[in-house]
């Protein structure tokens, strides 16, 4: 699968088959986010593997209801927790690039588990003094987001996307 092919076939997964995922799919979706871009280089992510039935309740504690994937957490044979050190990364006056960074690494996650047949879905609504505390992260470190990762047991149709003419200007700003 090309990469056009993947970023297209992408979706959002919320259902989950229990089949396992073997450990060298996860080492390779992992290491697609390894490669990813960053501020300087300076690579200021970690990813934390949870297959445990004790990490994903400590997982859940975050999660309200309401969030449509929360059950993408017991259901999916595995979840990937992305921190990140502020510290590590950079800032230009107000815009701190440790969430862009972490933003590219989990997108290349996220393509490459694709590729790989498999489904993720980002999910960022979360109570983090909880998840942090039950993952034994420390004070300094963000969790940006989240992702379930197994084999899809739904097909969404794609989500609506804005066209090219509202979101692409040629030369300027138009007036
Ligand atoms: C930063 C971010 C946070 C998100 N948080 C959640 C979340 O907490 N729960 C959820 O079910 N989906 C979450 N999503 C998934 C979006 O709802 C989804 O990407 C969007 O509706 C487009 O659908 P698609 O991914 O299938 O193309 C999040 C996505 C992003 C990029």
């Amino acid at each position: 699968m090309d990469v056009y092919e993947a970023i297209a076939a992408r979706r959002s997964i919320r259902r989950y088959k229990p089949d396992p995922v073997g450990e060298e799919q996860v080492t390779r979706v992992l290491d697609a986010a390894r490669l990813a871009p960053s501020w300087k280089n300076l690579q200021c992510w970690r990813f934390i593997v949870v297959r445990s039935e004790t990490g994903k309740t400590g997982i859940l504690s975050g999660f309200d209801d309401s969030n449509p994937g929360k059950k993408a957490i017991t259901a999916a044979p595995v979840m990937i927790v992305l921190c990140v050190d502020p510290q590590a990364s950079g800032k230009m006056g107000d815009k701190e690039y440790y969430l862009v960074d972490a933003g590219i690494a989990m997108e290349n996650l996220m393509l490459a588990a694709r590729a790989e047949g498999l489904g993720t879905c980002w999910l960022g609504e979360f109570n983090e003094a909880p998840v942090k505390e039950s993952l034994g992260i420390p004070d300094n470190w963000r969790i940006v987001g989240m992702t379930p990762l197994g084999y899809p047991d739904q097909d969404p149709k794609p989500r609506p996307r804005k066209t090219m003419e509202e979101i692409v200007f040629a030369e300027r700003w138009p007036d």
